[in-house]
């Protein structure tokens, strides 16, 4: 298998900055009088995510007139999927909105129910788990692994992608397919028949251009403005699985606010978080018409019946969540839904 990076790629120059912050170097802090929030995320700033954060860091200057500084780093330019979340215990950044995928390999695999094939039909269906008695005690258990978990954030369904079209169960045979590094996932593949690569966000574009995979899941989003299209002239509309984040901050830096900043941020957050999901399946519908037009790509949108085959082939991952900590969450969901 070709080695997909080399000595100096980000990734490792990112987590060589990450064992300086552990072994005291630290950042160099704003010397500036006010807050600094910094915000990092995986994703293009065209994107729900990345125009949420946009969206909030421009309230929460408005609101405090300019006293606390939202810093925004988007497209893993300062912490990517294998450090954030322990750069945010470490203090060398404030916010933070994973996917929901993530949250299972920092210690909260119940987030993990959320990775489930075929599990909503609509975001109507996720907004009442999300928003609802089971998002909120989600979001309460996130304290367990020293996160404080703020919110909600939809992008949007998954469809497959790769270099040859992918409608049949049969079509996946023997495919290796970067996943995001949730156990659902991967069993998702493999009772597909393909074989789960599990990488980091930032790194898929360089997979799929060395061959180190052959195929990926995302949002449309995410396809286009990670230039996936250029190695994946077949996408499949499959709206196979549902792709949301939560966005967290650390318990230790929401206690250095004053009670007034908390609710400023807060209130900031909820009305960024509110647009963004408006957003989200706008950005959708504008990828979907962007794909539709680009030159060298074939958009399959799967019949009803071969939906409902990969839907079967992939039900014995729900046997494996029934039989793991997740369970009481998915009837919990199941029951909302
Ligand atoms: C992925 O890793 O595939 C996505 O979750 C990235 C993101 O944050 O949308």
């Amino acid at each position: 298998m070709p080695t997909l990076l080399p000595p100096t790629s980000p990734g490792v120059l990112r987590r060589t900055a990450l064992a300086a912050v552990v072994m005291g170097a630290g950042w160099a802090r704003a010397a500036r009088p006010g807050v600094l929030l910094r915000f990092s995320h995986v994703v293009a700033p065209d994107t729900p995510k990345g125009r949420m954060v946009v969206h909030f860091q421009s309230l929460v200057h408005q609101r405090s007139a300019g006293r606390i500084r939202v810093e925004v780093h988007p497209d893993s330019r300062l912490w990517g999927d294998d450090e954030e979340i322990e750069a945010l215990r470490l203090g060398a950044v404030e916010m933070l909105a994973p996917s929901l995928s993530k949250f299972g390999l920092a210690g909260v695999p119940e987030f993990e129910v959320f990775d489930l094939p075929f599990l909503f039909d609509d975001l109507a269906q996720v907004r009442r788990v999300t928003q609802g008695r089971v998002g909120r005690e989600l979001l309460a258990r996130l304290a367990r692994q020293q996160m404080l978990g703020l919110g909600y954030l939809d992008n949007g369904f998954k469809h497959m992608s790769a270099r040859r079209p992918l409608r049949r169960v049969a079509d996946f045979a023997g495919l290796r397919v970067r996943v995001q590094a949730s156990q659902v996932l991967s069993a998702q593949m493999r009772a597909l028949g393909a074989q789960p690569v599990v990488l980091p966000f930032g790194d898929t574009e360089r997979a799929l251009a060395q061959g180190v995979v052959d195929a990926s899941e995302n949002p449309l989003s995410n396809f286009l403005t990670q230039g996936l299209a250029r190695w994946q002239p077949h996408v499949t509309l499959t709206r196979h699985g549902y792709l949301g984040y939560a966005v967290v901050s650390h318990p230790r830096f929401w206690a250095s606010l004053s009670g007034t900043d908390q609710t400023l941020v807060a209130g900031a957050l909820e009305h960024a978080l509110a647009r963004g999901n408006q957003l989200a399946a706008e950005l959708d519908q504008q990828a979907q018409a962007t794909l539709r037009g680009m030159p060298g790509i074939t958009v399959h949108e799967p019949t009803a019946a071969e939906r409902m085959a990969l839907r079967e082939a992939t039900q014995p991952v729900y046997q494996a969540v029934q039989r793991g900590p997740g369970a009481a969450l998915l009837q919990a969901m199941q029951a909302t839904t």
